[in-house]
């Protein structure tokens, strides 16, 4: 057959597929409708009156952590609650809800994280009813470090006021897990005067020995990266899924938790991590980085927390086509779904991997080339930025491979991205909206079908 009737073909083909992409995402969407006016309708009937919303936007855990406890300070005082997230939730829901406690935290340039993202642009920038029956309370997460300190949760609790719901009290704003506002929320919730709570679903601080170091990209123009390899120190079996994290706290700096993905899965035996070696301006390593990639002997172990990232996991995708994309130490996140995957033998995944030059920067070399050979890999792309005179970015080679990225999107696959939040998150999230469209990213959202690692 000749090239335009292959073309008319095909993108005759891309049309059902993204019409059957619609179709699904607007059942769902009006099964999730559904389910929230249930929810919302149980909420305002007889003796559930009480009962409150606990509502979270999450990026990396820490909202939604403070969402259960919140709820269990909640549910000790004698108030039932129902935990949601704040992309699951619409005007109706909050309108119905008569008390809902928000934890959001703040992302990017003062964003919404992703588990909010559907929220504030379809609810926030619409046109929402009054709220006036509504009381509620704003814990807004965020660190000082960045410029705009907790302005998502400013900006929520600012459009809740605008649109007639009455605070229960003043907006509490926590910089970098502040155990003082932290406590303050407690108290508002418990409505007691409780002293800060440790308990959390994070897995207990558990001993790792560190038994590998290797260093992954000699000779590199980047900062040196090495995998790291640990076992439990003390001979307990731990469980992860592909996708989680792991956290160590310094001695030096206990309010500021380091977080690693972990680069391996629970059956390999070993927590692994890819982390890239810190260098201050003034010469000395990363607090945390230069512990593990430097100074920890071979041999002597570290404290870790295994933290779940729901936000992260295959969860309701394990069976979905994957789209993994990522740069640098991005690639742990995304190696431990392949194993994953590999383990599962799930063959769809396409991985797009950016770094600077191919010669010193091609991590993982071997690992992938298996996966390509034994069919786990169905499609690579290497995107080495200094190799050709333009720099070259993997939002580049998403733009260039456009059609096939809407092939995968339309026969369902999900959207998984690990690494640098900066650059190359900002600009893969740009290429594919500008690839599928605005419209059908919301809906990616929505679904869990587009989720992010990033930092
Ligand atoms: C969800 C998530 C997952 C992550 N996954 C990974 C991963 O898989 N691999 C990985 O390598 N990293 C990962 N990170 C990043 C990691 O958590 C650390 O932020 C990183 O290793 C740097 O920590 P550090 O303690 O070595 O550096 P720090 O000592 O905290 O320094 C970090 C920055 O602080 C400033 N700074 C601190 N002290 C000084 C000083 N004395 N002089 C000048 N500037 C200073 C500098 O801006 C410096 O760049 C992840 C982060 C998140 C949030
Ligand atoms: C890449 C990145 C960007 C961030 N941007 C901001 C920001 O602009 N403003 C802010 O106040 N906090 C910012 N933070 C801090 C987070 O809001 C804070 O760590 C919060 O506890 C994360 O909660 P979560 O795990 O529920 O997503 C940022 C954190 C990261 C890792």
């Amino acid at each position: 057959m000749n090239d335009p009737a292959w073309r008319a073909i095909g993108a005759g083909m891309t049309v059902l597929a993204y019409a059957a992409l619609c179709a699904s995402v607007y059942w769902r969407q009006r099964r999730l409708r559904a389910d929230n006016a249930r929810a919302a309708a149980a909420l305002a009937g007889g003796d559930t009156g009480q009962q409150a919303l606990v509502l979270f936007a999450s990026q990396t855990g820490n909202a939604e952590t403070l969402a259960w406890k919140t709820a269990r300070w909640l549910h000790e005082r004698g108030t039932p609650s129902r935990l949601m997230p704040l992309n699951d939730a619409d005007a109706e829901t909050l309108r119905r809800a008569g008390s809902a406690y928000f934890i959001a935290s703040t992302y990017g340039e003062g964003d919404a994280p992703d588990g909010a993202s559907v929220f504030a642009e379809r609810v926030m920038g619409g046109a929402v009813a009054d709220l006036s029956s509504l009381r509620y309370a704003v814990l807004a997460l965020g660190d000082r470090q960045y410029a705009n300190f907790c302005a998502f949760g400013r900006a929520l609790d600012e459009w809740l006021h605008a649109k007639g719901a009455r605070r229960q009290s003043e907006r509490i704003e926590v910089d970098n897990g502040d155990a003082v506002q932290l406590a303050a929320w407690q108290a508002h919730c418990s409505g007691s005067n409780a002293e800060a709570v440790a308990e959390a679903p994070v897995s207990a601080p558990q001993p790792w020995r560190l038994v590998r170091r290797t260093l992954l990209n000699e000779g590199s123009a980047g900062g040196p990266i090495f995998e790291l390899a640990f076992t439990p120190a003390d001979g307990s079996a731990a469980h992860w899924e592909s996708g989680d994290t792991a956290q160590i706290t310094l001695d030096s700096d206990p309010g500021r938790p380091r977080e690693y993905s972990i680069a391996s899965i629970a059956a390999d035996g070993e927590m692994q991590f890819l982390v890239r070696q810190e260098r201050h301006p003034d010469g000395t390593l990363g607090a945390a980085s230069g512990l593990l990639t430097s100074t920890l002997p071979i041999g002597d172990t570290a404290t870790f927390r295994i933290r779940p990232h729901r936000g992260f996991r295959l969860g309701g995708n394990a069976d979905r086509p994957l789209i993994l994309i990522g740069n640098g130490t991005g690639l742990a996140g995304l190696r431990s779904h392949l194993r994953a995957r590999a383990a599962r033998g799930r063959r769809e995944n396409w991985l797009v991997f950016g770094e600077r030059n191919a010669r010193c920067d091609f991590l993982c070399r071997d690992e992938i080339a298996s996966w390509q050979q034994g069919g786990v890999l169905g499609r690579v792309d290497m995107v080495f930025s200094r190799d050709q005179e333009e720099a070259l970015y993997v939002q580049h080679r998403l733009l260039q491979a456009h059609e096939q990225v809407s092939q995968w999107i339309a026969s369902g696959a999900a959207i998984y991205v690990c690494g640098s939040l900066n650059g190359m998150a900002s600009g893969v999230d740009a290429a594919l909206r500008q690839i599928l469209g605005t419209a059908v990213m919301g809906e990616l959202s929505a679904a869990d079908r587009y989720r992010r690692d990033v930092y």
